[in-house]
């Protein structure tokens, strides 16, 4: 999704934008431009990579303030007019937005039957020149934003470069915007975890804040005008390096990254005496958690299928209800909120919009949210004010991977706390800590040995379609695997609880169609065979996923041996051939396979 990084200080601001908007690309973006102020605003624009952008900026740009912005289109096709900075009449207001402007349809109109020329076809081009407007009433850059935002109906994360005036304004509704301030110098990002490399220094804002800022203040005020409260928050450092170091893909590191994420997410929270979980974060009691009625999960993508493994786990160690929901459907079905059930929204970002909406509807409902996030200090996490970090450090590639172990773990330990509270056994948590400590060295022994994944992927790259077939914890699995291979390969995927295939999807079974079946070592195993003779019946290729040493595999084609695993935690070592098979297939058909086609790694529009 779109990014925005701002500079103002006393360095030259191209080098530092360059930088900060090239830890932004990760997040997906089609065009980038940087505005800089060196007596004039100079604006430089582009469809394409930062690198591309760069290579048409001017050696000797001198200027010490400047905004830049990575567009994911949403208004208007990807043109190089249409991305941003967008520039008022006469050059003097420039500006990069993040949002939609939902009124931007009158907002132009408006401006058009002014006599004012509008460059692009986007909403955001609407708002340089409602403050050039606005300016011209008494030349004061905040109250100039301030009136023209109060004028627009939607979301922002807005910063506002002027010719004549030494500061940025900056606002924000709906669309995230942290301010970083280091010594003498302050940057801007939509993106909190890109300004650690430059400052440990970050001012959050809220929804319906305005800040100026130079290179020395930060002055917050809401939109209609009160002051408030500047507060300075000190960045954690977070344990994962965000540079590829020796690898070739993020996407492949972060893989590999599993078993060092799980070991920060698990460390200090597992009570091995007393057979529990120890999440602090959470803020609930033995006695709270006895008296849940239910549990409530909600999140999308990758962290929608992390949900559903915790909804069964919540079920088997608390036995009590739990529910999953996909956040973008949520807040649109009216949902019944009971203050006394648990809703768990589940992010890596902590930016998702649909999230973030869910969690709104929850609160405004009287109802609890907990967070189950990875990025700290995100909008949600800060909304939810309680939960749990997942601590899986900077996840780049847009395909999740590490994030969703992570999640899982999470989960697991929190079903281990509300099954201790209730019917869950000392001796049986107990078991559950141990098999949840095996698991980083688990998933490092599978790396070292991977098995055919080449060969699951020749069977895969060229299909019409791949089924993912699994049974009970193993079927949220299989979405995940299917999720993945679609988001990077391109491949259309279904992803099916192995006992609905012969309800219909196996109708589109044709010799050599390619399954991924996924069948630990569990309770369901057995069922899961009878859907592979089925499918083998019609000529199905059969890639199977199972524990090691199993005769199972006699009824592979190919056949991908994890290590043994509890059978309450398979998912954690199942998902990752499938994250290879996705991985490895993508690298096979050529696909840029950290930042996949028409995907942003974090949707902050609904
Ligand atoms: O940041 P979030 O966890 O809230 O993101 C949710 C989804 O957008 C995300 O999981 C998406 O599905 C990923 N690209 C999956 O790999």
């Amino acid at each position: 999704m779109c990014g925005i990084f701002g500079y103002i200080g006393s360095k030259r601001a191209t080098p530092i934008l360059i930088d900060g908007m090239r830890r932004l690309e990760y997040r997906g973006y089609d065009s980038t431009g940087i505005a800089i102020k060196d007596g004039d605003i100079s604006i430089f624009k582009k469809v394409g990579k930062v690198s591309e952008m760069r290579s048409i900026l001017p050696l000797n740009i001198q200027g010490t303030s400047g905004i830049g912005h990575t567009r994911w289109a949403t208004h208007g096709g990807v043109t190089d007019a249409n991305a941003h900075p967008h520039a008022s009449a006469s050059g003097d207001v420039v500006i990069v937005h993040n949002g939609i402007i939902n009124n931007s349809r009158l907002l132009r109109a408006s401006l058009m039957a002014q006599g004012i020329e509008l460059k692009s076809e986007t909403d955001s081009e609407a708002l340089a020149h409602m403050i050039e407007i606005e300016l011209a009433i008494d030349d004061d850059p905040e109250a100039a934003v301030r009136r023209a935002l109060q004028k627009a109906v939607g979301t922002w994360g807005l910063c506002v470069l002027f010719k004549n005036h030494d500061l940025i304004v900056v606002a924000r509704n709906g669309s995230p915007l942290v301010i970083g301030k280091g010594d003498g110098e302050t940057f801007i990002s939509s993106d909190g975890p890109t300004l650690s490399e430059f400052t440990d220094r970050v001012v959050y804002l809220e929804d319906g804040d305005i800040a100026v800022v130079t290179a020395t203040s930060i002055k917050r005020s809401s939109l209609k005008g009160d002051s408030k409260k500047v507060e300075v928050t000190v960045l954690e450092k977070s344990w994962g390096e965000a540079e590829l170091g020796a690898y070739e893909h993020f996407m492949l590191k972060e893989i590999h990254e599993q078993p060092d994420a799980l070991r920060h997410c698990i460390s200090g929270r597992l009570d091995r005496v007393r057979g529990n979980g120890r999440l602090g974060g959470l803020r609930l009691s033995p006695s709270d958690l006895a008296k849940v009625p239910h549990v409530r999960l909600i999140g999308c993508g990758t962290a929608l299928n992390a949900a559903e493994i915790g909804q069964l786990l919540i079920e088997k160690l608390a036995r009590i209800p739990a529910v999953t929901h996909i956040a973008s459907e949520f807040r649109y079905n009216e949902p019944v909120i009971n203050p006394n059930a648990l809703h768990f929204v589940i992010s890596q970002s902590g930016e998702t919009a649909d999230t973030l909406s869910a969690v709104k509807e929850i609160q405004l409902k009287g109802g609890q949210v907990h967070g189950v996030i990875n990025v700290v200090g995100s909008t949600i996490a800060r909304q939810c004010r309680q939960g749990v970090y997942i601590h899986s450090g900077p996840e780049q590639s847009v395909a999740s991977t590490k994030a969703f172990s992570n999640m899982v773990a999470a989960l697991t330990m929190f079903a281990l706390q509300v099954g201790r509270s209730r019917s869950t056994s000392k001796e049986r948590g107990q078991e559950i800590i141990h098999g949840l400590q095996q698991i980083p060295h688990l998933i490092e022994e599978y790396l070292e040995n991977q098995g055919p994944i080449m060969e699951a992927v020749e069977l895969v790259k060229n299909a019409k379609s791949v089924f993912f077939l699994g049974r009970g914890l193993s079927a949220p699995v299989a979405k995940e695997g299917a999720l993945k291979l679609m988001e990077v390969a391109y491949i259309p995927c279904l992803a099916y609880p192995a006992g609905e295939m012969k309800h219909g999807p196996i109708a589109l079974l044709e010799e050599g169609s390619p399954i991924i079946f996924i069948v630990p070592n569990d309770h369901v195993k057995e069922k899961t065979v009878s859907a592979i003779h089925e499918s083998k019946a019609r000529g199905a290729k059969i890639i199977l996923i199972h524990e090691e040493g199993d005769d199972i595999s006699l009824e592979g084609d190919v056949n991908i041996a994890i290590p043994k695993v509890h059978s309450l935690l398979s998912p954690l070592l199942t998902v990752v051939p499938l994250q290879l098979i996705a991985y490895h297939t993508a690298i096979t058909l050529g696909h840029d396979v950290d930042r996949p086609r028409n995907l942003a790694k974090s949707v902050t529009v609904e």
